[in-house]
């Protein structure tokens, strides 16, 4: 009986859901018009570091990304906004090439960091990957020490000769991600032991003990409390001084309080970009509007 009653409320759901949406869009003509390829807003920089022309991505035949253009620039933070499945996740793994490990998903378009093709064939991945870090949603520490998650990257990189040299960097990173006090009696305690911001903390200096120049960060607090996102946002605030950075987050006011710049994405289109403050106060798109005031999303 209960699978009986699930498949008719199923069944009404979607008898209802037609006769809503043409009405809706009626009412509200101008938000539904975006233009293939076209952003309000100022999506270009003069001091690029990246330099991102007409992306196209595809999963299969389904299109994801809809010939985005954007610049990234230096030293700055970016936030990418937008509701569930908008493409956030899937334009921000282009940019260390993430997306080259999804069997069917295709990149098109010209995507260049400082200059230079990110897709030339005879790109070393594993050194792009190591000056474009990433930082994801869940963190995931390696079932190793605490020093050992840290060393990892300086080790395969051979960034450091000596032992010495090797604790420097560890301490370093282990600092510039607000850790070192919490950590420094245990470095050879197990990752897998800690809290889970302590974890978060732990990857992100995981990511800079490499020296990156950018790090690529999804929804890098989704999963934690408040006092552990506040330690990740002053973060990310002492990293934007030498480091470019690109956070996607679900959370408005992370957004309006770490980013110098947002980026409004929907249904696969970049819809705005501008100075965060104006996104948030006087957004030039009804789209964006509609978003940030909770009409949907
Ligand atoms: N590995 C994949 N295979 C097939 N389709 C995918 C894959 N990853 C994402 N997609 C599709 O691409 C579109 C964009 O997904 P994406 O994960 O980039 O969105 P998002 O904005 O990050 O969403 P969320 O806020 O929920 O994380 C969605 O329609 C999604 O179903
Ligand atoms: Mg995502």
């Amino acid at each position: 009986m209960s699978t009986l009653n699930t498949s008719i409320s199923t069944e009404q759901t979607q008898r209802e859901a037609p006769e809503l949406a043409p009405a809706a869009v009626q009412d509200k003509p101008e938000e539904t018009a975006i233009e293939y390829g076209q952003t309000v807003g100022t999506p270009f920089a003069d001091d690029a570091k990246f330099r991102l022309r007409d992306v196209e991505v595809y999963y299969g035949e389904s299109q994801a990304i809809k010939g985005v253009s954007l610049d990234i620039a230096r030293n700055e933070v970016i936030a990418f906004i937008g509701p569930s499945g908008c493409g956030k996740s899937t334009f921000l793994r282009c940019l260390n090439r993430m997306n080259d490990s999804i069997d069917i998903c295709r990149v098109k378009g010209s995507l260049e960091l400082d200059g230079q093709d990110l897709y030339d064939p005879r790109r070393d991945v594993v050194e792009l990957r190591a000056r474009v870090g990433m930082v994801f949603q869940k963190p995931n520490p390696f079932p190793k020490s605490i020093y050992d998650n840290v060393a990892y990257g300086p080790r395969i990189h051979g960034l450091a000769n000596r032992k010495s040299e090797l604790d420097d960097i560890v301490e370093d990173s282990l600092r510039k991600a607000g850790l070192w006090n919490e950590v420094k009696d245990r470095l050879d305690a197990p990752a897998t032991g800690m809290s889970g911001g302590q974890q978060q903390r732990l990857c992100i200096a995981r990511t800079i003990a490499v020296s990156p120049e950018v790090v690529l960060m999804d929804e890098p607090c989704s999963a934690l409390d408040p006092i552990a996102t506040a330690k990740v946002e002053e973060l990310i605030a002492e990293l934007s001084e030498s480091y470019t950075i690109i956070i996607v987050t679900h959370s408005m006011q992370q957004a309006a309080r770490v980013s110098h710049r947002t980026a409004y994405f929907h249904l696969g289109n970049l819809v705005e970009v501008n100075a965060t403050d104006k996104v948030f106060t006087a957004p030039e798109h009804k789209l964006t509007e509609s978003y940030i005031t909770g009409r949907f999303g």
